[in-house]
């Protein structure tokens, strides 16, 4: 556990609008909370240095402290069970598709008083399906349920003739096992308690399950032949007390139970719906097609939602407190931790004539991914640099990123922001960088606003979720608009915004690579969340799983916008076509810098190598690769100004542009299409956008004391756009 820590309920909010602040902390005494401005978040001693400017005295506070844990593990929970009185014989049964191997029970279903001795717990473990009832482990199968294949698992108890038994078969028949042993008279099967599946109550929710689970039910009779039965809403089993049909809602968070009691449930840690069930046939790939054959939850037991701390405190943005990046930042006893958010400009009321989209669904994809990565070196730097000191590597505590697995191999495919994030910090390293800082994402991005700060231009800043929220009108008001180094992940609605604001006129700088890239999904029923379906190619953490490409919580297509049909090039000008490790190159002068509808952008740039220096990879040109291509929408007209060289032999063509070994997509040579196109195009409309393609550009901005050639490219295209209104 991280000893002072927390995350707000929003991150952003205009003047007059309030932020919860949810804060755990091991001090003895209070923590303070003091407002602060963040200028430039790289503490690397090479470049211009970390630029925090403190406002406690626009807000400081102190308050007491306390401890707040985060439970992982998803499960539902039927609170409408607890009335429900079950005093005759019972069947529990469930279909289940277990993905782990763990030394303990996994319960898949149960209704336990630990307190008071009652209830029963039908559980996955070493011993097999296992029966506990009474507060005791009474009977086991023997032998452990093979992985990744369909079971029916059952527990029958039956008073009359003083049974249990437990039970299990695979649903293609064979594999059945059953033990039995005398039911504990003196342990009643009812339990006035929720009834949990996927997990067990005592008292907090604990045996976590990984795996499906389809059709969980209740019987109101001793079953001689469990495996035989099946929840069929249209015609119930015999006695059914209650079976929860989890194809039905599968974009939202309730569960809904098809018995006579409807006895409702809801999902806790966000498990993984829209998942093929045991009659998946392959016949459909999208679940809104054929829910029936959807009708299982992927548990898992390091799901994380909201971590639902209670609020410490709220800060109420002051009126005339710019709009820009802010931390509230928390220090006790020796410990400390930086909250980051964004204020946003009054409400209908820019303040400026720029405006930077933090690129907050990106930050949000990445949020705590461990990449293994954390060796000695690295760790010395950040000591030596005074870096962001907690990494995700030694902290699975908070639920890791949408780059990385759960614990049964399956890929993470949400992330919330309502919980501790510990990549989303001022100082944070993401690489131990042999040429430059090694930073990304939120931090990386600061390099852009150091440099707007020095450039003496005014800006506005916003996030992905208010442009979601507000479209494109969010975005008319500006002369231009800017994103940072990685806006690769977008919403239908973000895109529409970037789209409708080029359409009206509108002038983008794309400041990054691998950008407009994956699709995500959000929802008004999960807050806080973003999904990815990891789904057909691109580069990629993971695969999803064939059958399971559909979001769950809005049924599209996930994967790339460009098996989406909205290839990046259609909003950036370029895409994704080379990467490799965290290494910077330089962009080589083309021909079309000297076409005279471009000859601006390098003026009075004389050099014919353009950013072979700087804080990322140590070179403007890198990491992550965007070419210009008009087959995928490149819009004609479009002048590449420079274009890189120079890539280091980790470099690869992303998948997607890859036929064989030898040919791509396009016809030249693999080699060819590991390049990044700095380019410019003026659109239908009065629109236009310039494009780096390049993940590093930004890091060489301040290069020279912000005298170099990036830096002046940057202000030649920020200098004519903002001008040309
Ligand atoms: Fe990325």
């Amino acid at each position: 556990m991280i000893p002072l820590t927390g995350y707000s309920d929003r991150l952003s909010a205009a003047p007059g609008e309030r932020i919860a602040f949810k804060v755990s902390s091991v001090a003895t005494g209070p923590y303070r909370a003091r407002l602060a401005r963040v200028v430039h978040a790289d503490p690397n001693p090479a470049g211009p240095g970390v630029k925090i400017e403190d406002l406690a005295h626009r807000f400081s506070i102190e308050r007491p402290s306390r401890t707040q844990h985060l439970a992982q593990g998803s499960y539902v929970r039927v609170e409408a069970a607890t009335g429900l009185r079950t005093p005759g014989p019972l069947t529990v049964t469930a279909l289940v598709w277990p993905t782990y191997a763990a030394t303990r029970d996994q319960c898949v279903i149960s209704r336990w008083d630990e307190a008071g001795g009652a209830g029963w717990a039908l559980s996955l473990g070493p011993g097999g399906a296992t029966a506990r009832v009474g507060g005791a482990l009474v009977v086991g199968t023997g032998h452990p349920l093979s992985l990744r294949r369909w079971h029916r698992i059952w527990l029958v108890a039956d008073p009359a003739s003083g049974t249990l038994r437990v039970g299990h078969a695979t649903l293609t028949g064979g594999g059945r096992e059953e033990a039995s042993a005398p039911l504990p008279r003196a342990a009643p099967l009812d339990a006035a308690v929720p009834l949990l599946v996927g997990a067990r109550l005592a008292p907090a929710a604990q045996d976590h399950y990984n795996g499906k689970i389809e059709d969980p039910m209740l019987l109101a009779r001793a079953t001689a032949a469990p495996e035989t039965l099946v929840l069929d809403p249209l015609l119930p089993p015999d006695g059914l007390i209650a079976g929860w049909d989890f194809s039905r809602g599968i974009d939202g968070l309730d569960v809904a139970d098809v018995g006579p009691h409807r006895l409702g449930g809801r999902l806790v840690n966000l498990p993984t719906r829209a998942v093929t069930g045991a009659r998946w046939t392959g016949r459909e790939m999208c679940w809104r097609h054929a829910p029936r054959e959807y009708a299982a939850i992927h548990f898992h037991d390091d799901d994380v939602y909201d971590a639902g701390w209670a609020t410490d405190f709220e800060f109420t943005v002051p009126e005339g407190l710019p709009s820009g990046a802010y931390l509230m930042r928390l220090s006790a006893e020796g410990h400390a931790d930086d909250l980051p958010f964004y204020v946003r400009p009054p409400r209908g009321r820019p303040r400026a004539d720029v405006l930077f989209i933090a690129s907050t669904y990106t930050y949000q994809a990445y949020a705590n991914h461990a990449r293994g990565s954390t060796d000695a070196a690295y760790r010395e730097r950040v000591a030596a640099w005074g870096a962001s000191p907690h990494i995700p590597d030694s902290h699975p505590d908070y639920g890791w990123s949408t780059y990385n697995r759960h614990r049964d191999g399956s890929g993470i495919c949400y992330s919330s922001r309502l919980r501790p994030v510990l990549t989303f910090r001022p100082r944070y390293l993401t690489f131990l960088d042999a040429r430059g800082s090694g930073l990304r994402h939120y931090s990386a991005d600061t390099h852009l606003l150091d440099w707007l700060e020095t450039q003496g231009i005014p800006y506005d800043v916003v996030t992905d979720e208010d442009v979601e929220a507000e479209g494109a009108a969010l975005l008319a008001p500006y002369a231009t608009v800017l994103t940072g180094s990685h806006p690769e992940y977008h919403t239908a609605r973000t895109l529409d915004a970037h789209a409708g604001y080029l359409d009206g006129g509108g002038r983008l700088v794309y400041l990054g690579g691998n950008g407009f890239y994956w699709r995500i999904a959000t929802s008004p029923a999960v807050p806080g969340v973003i999904e990815v379906r990891r789904a057909e190619g691109g580069i990629r953490a993971w695969d999803a799983q064939t059958g399971e490409y559909y979001h769950a919580l809005d049924g599209a297509y996930g994967g790339l916008w460009r098996r989406n049909g909205r290839p990046p090039q259609r909003i950036g000008l370029v895409g994704f076509s080379g990467q490799g490790l965290f290494e910077g190159s330089y962009y080589r002068r083309q021909p079309g810098a000297d076409d005279p509808k471009a000859a601006w952008i390098l003026d009075g740039v004389t050099d014919t190598v353009i950013g072979d220096f700087g804080l990322s990879g140590g070179g403007a040109a890198g990491f992550e690769l965007d070419r210009a291509d008009p087959a995928l929408g490149t819009p004609a007209g479009a002048i590449v100004v420079a274009s890189s060289e120079g890539h280091g032999p980790s470099f690869i063509v992303v998948p997607e542009e890859l036929l064989s070994h030898l040919a791509t997509v396009t016809g030249e040579k693999p080699a060819r299409l590991l390049r990044a196109d700095m380019t410019y195009a003026e659109l239908p409309g009065g629109g236009a956008v310039f494009a780096v393609g390049s993940i590093t550009f930004c890091g060489s901005l301040s290069h020279n004391r912000y005298d170099n050639n990036v830096s002046r490219i940057l202000r030649n295209v920020l200098d004519r756009f903002r001008a040309r209104r």
